[in-house]
């Protein structure tokens, strides 16, 4: 449905986005992650036929978006960074002219609009001037805009940035509810929307790919994904302490003063699943248990590993 191919943009002596090559396949919401400044933006904006790659192209739907750009325009739906939108006109009035510009007349454009208008709940403000509708509106007549010819393909610059709980949740569902449908990426710094929404992640640093996974297997990379912590009634002695450092699969046992004394981290060495031989342990020791808690991983620390740390510099 998309393929990135060697996508490349520089903007004068600054590289933003270097040798970017994917594909995105129908059913699939790829998550655009990455440092501000990464170049999630300008690869959306090439993607989208926005801006003119320096190299590299998109083929969308079998369309290059640079030799057939009208055709491949055809089946995106964009909602570009800030969702910037005309202040003065209505939704009805704004999601009129974006059908309009789309080419659908009559019928079919009512019906574009007010499915568009349901969709993201717009019904209520439908004629209320944009600029005095709250953050969270104006997004979602962005999403509507977005989808009011029903692309193929949605390419969807921060979609929740500035919401409230309550309708980012929203807005998550509606991509949720698509997916299966269409071809969707989304940009976002919110990581537990990769795990809620996105079928897959990638993540970029400094205009390159530096991670590319499901949510699990990214966060399977945490130096955490697999350890074990415990919190106690009561200090166990020393060499069992010891001892338990030493099972094997097990690399180390940190100590966790923040969760209240006595609690322990027990890391896994790469991973390995050690939650059966670390429980039989702890019964045989008898050590009395408050919380025992498996640890999946956290993407954070993935994210600040692979955009920070050694793994992008490689990369
Ligand atoms: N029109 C432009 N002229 C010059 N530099 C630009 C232009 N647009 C983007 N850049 C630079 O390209 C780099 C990538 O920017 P981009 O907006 O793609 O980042 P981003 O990953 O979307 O970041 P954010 O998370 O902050 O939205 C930045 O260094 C930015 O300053
Ligand atoms: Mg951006």
């Amino acid at each position: 449905m998309l393929q990135v191919q060697s996508l490349t943009k520089r903007f004068g002596p600054i590289l933003a986005v270097d040798d970017v090559s994917f594909t995105v396949a129908k059913g699939e919401v790829l998550g655009f992650l990455g440092p501000n400044g990464a170049g999630k933006s300008t690869t959306m904006k090439m993607v989208t036929g926005f801006l003119s790659p320096t190299a590299g192209t998109a083929i969308v739907c079998g369309h290059d978006i640079q030799k057939s750009p009208i055709e491949a325009k055809r089946c995106i739906g964009y909602l570009p960074e800030g969702a910037p939108l005309y202040p003065d006109m209505t939704p009805q009035s704004f999601l009129g002219f974006t059908a309009a510009i789309r080419g659908m007349t009559g019928s079919d454009r009512a019906s574009a609009i007010s499915r568009a208008m349901a969709l993201t709940e717009l019904q209520q403000v439908a004629s209320q001037p944009i600029e005095t509708l709250s953050k969270g509106f104006k997004r979602r007549v962005g999403l509507a805009q977005a989808l009011v010819h029903d692309p193929e393909v949605l390419v969807l610059d921060e979609p929740t940035d500035g919401l409230d709980p309550n309708q980012k949740h929203q807005v998550r569902q509606i991509i949720h509810e698509m997916a299966a449908e269409k071809t969707i990426i989304i940009s976002t710094h919110i990581l537990e929307e990769v795990d809620a929404v996105c079928s897959r992640a990638l993540i970029i640093a400094k205009g390159r790919i530096v991670a590319d996974g499901t949510p699990a297997e990214l966060t399977a990379r945490s130096p955490i994904h697999n350890a074990v912590t415990l919190r106690l009634r009561k200090t166990p002695p020393a060499g069992e302490l010891k001892a338990l450092g030493q099972i094997a699969g097990v690399a180390s046992v940190e100590s966790l003063s923040e969760l209240g004394a006595p609690a322990y981290r027990v890391i896994p060495a790469d991973g390995t699943p050690i939650l059966q031989p670390v429980s039989k342990y702890v019964s045989d020791k008898n050590w009395e248990i408050e919380e025992i808690h498996l640890e999946k991983g956290h993407l954070d620390d993935v994210f600040r590993r692979v955009t920070t740390g050694t793994e992008a510099a490689a990369a």
